[in-house]
C-alpha cells in the first residue's frame, strides 16, 4: 500500500480503527473469495473518507464491518478504542435504495430512526424530527407518502432518518448512486453543508471518482481480487467544492489514472 499524502492527525483522535481485516465469504461449497485482505485503516473523528474502487473490491464489505453488520474473520474494527461486537446507534448506515417504510409518511420515517433515543420524550422526538426534516428540505414534504417522492427526495428522507439519532459515524454506501445527475449535484452541496454544520465522521462508498473527490478529505482507493488497500489520497481543496469545478477535474484525472491500473476500473463520470 502506497501513501501518498498522510493527514496530520498526531493532534486529532481516531474514530475508528480498522485493524488488519480479512473477509472470505463462500458463495458456493468449494469456492472461496476473499473479500478483503489485511485491511487496515485509521479514520479521524470528523473526517470524511470516501472508499472508492471498481465493483467487487470490498467496498461494501468493509462498510458493512465497520457499521457491525459483518465479522471480520481476521483483524478487528474499534470505535473510539472499543471493538466494534456488532450493530450500535452511535454507527448508522444509508444504503443505495433508501429502505424508507413505505406505510409510513417522511415524518414516520424520521421519528421511526428516532426510536434509537428512548430517553426523547415523544415531543422532543418530534421537534427534532422536523428540524432534520428541514435540514434536508422536506418541510413541504412532511406528511407526503414515500411512493409520491422523487428518487432524490426519498434520498433525502433516509438521510435525515439517519441524522436525527445524531450519530457519532455516518456510514454510507453509494446512496446517490441510482439518482439522475443534476439531483446528485444537488445532494452534493446538502451533504458538504450538512457535513461542515454537524462535523459527523462519514465513511461514503462509491466507484465515482469525481463524487469521492467532491466529497473526501481523504479518497481511500481500493482494488479486488482480493479487496485492498491501493493507494490513499488527500483531498485539500477548499469547501464547498464544485464537483464541475475545474480545480475538481483536476484531482478526479489524477485519481482516475490510478484507478485505471485496478483490475476492472471505474466510472469517472
Ligand atoms: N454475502 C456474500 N456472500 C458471498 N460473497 C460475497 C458476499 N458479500 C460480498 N461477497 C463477495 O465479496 C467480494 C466483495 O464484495 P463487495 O460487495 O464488498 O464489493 P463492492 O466493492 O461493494 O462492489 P460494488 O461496487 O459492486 O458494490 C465480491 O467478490 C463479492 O462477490
Ligand atoms: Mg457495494
Amino acid at each position: 500500500m502506497e501513501v501518498l499524502t498522510t493527514v496530520s492527525s498526531e493532534t486529532r483522535l481516531p474514530k475508528l480503527e480498522i485493524e488488519g481485516v480479512s473477509k472470505w465469504f463462500t458463495p458456493k461449497r468449494s469456492l472461496m473469495v476473499q473479500a478483503l485482505d489485511n485491511v487496515s485503516l485509521s479514520v479521524t473523528k470528523g473526517e470524511f473518507v470516501c472508499l472508492l474502487g471498481p465493483s467487487g473490491c470490498g467496498k461494501s464489505t468493509l462498510l458493512n464491518i465497520i457499521a457491525g453488520l459483518t465479522k471480520p474473520d481476521d483483524g478487528r474494527v474499534l470505535a473510539d478504542g472499543k471493538v466494534i461486537e456488532g450493530p450500535g446507534r452511535q454507527r448508522l448506515v444509508m444504503f443505495q435504495e433508501s429502505a424508507l417504510f413505505p406505510w409510513l409518511d417522511a415524518f414516520g420515517n424520521v421519528m421511526f430512526g428516532l426510536k434509537l433515543k428512548p430517553d426523547l420524550t415523544n415531543a422532543e422526538r418530534r421537534k427534532i424530527a422536523d428540524e432534520y426534516l428541514d435540514l434536508v428540505g422536506l418541510e413541504k414534504f412532511k406528511h407526503a407518502h414515500i411512493h409520491e417522492l422523487s428518487g432524490g427526495m426519498k434520498q433525502r428522507v433516509a438521510l435525515a432518518r439517519a441524522l436525527a439519532p445524531d450519530p457519532h459515524v455516518l456510514l454510507m454506501d453509494e446512496p446517490f448512486a441510482a439518482l439522475d445527475a443534476m439531483t446528485r449535484d444537488q445532494l452534493y452541496d446538502d451533504i458538504q453543508r450538512i457535513w461542515m454544520e454537524s462535523r459527523k465522521t462519514i465513511v461514503f462508498v462509491t466507484h465515482n471518482v469525481r463524487e469521492a473527490v467532491c466529497l473526501g478529505d481523504r479518497i481511500v482507493l481500493m482494488s479486488p481480487s482480493p479487496g485492498r488497500i491501493q493507494q490513499v489520497f488527500e483531498i485539500p481543496l477548499p469547501r464547498p467544492r464544485d464537483i464541475n469545478s475545474q480545480e475538481l477535474a483536476a484531482y478526479a484525472s489524477k485519481i482516475a489514472a490510478a484507478l485505471k491500473g485496478t483490475a476492472n476500473g471505474a466510472s469517472s463520470e
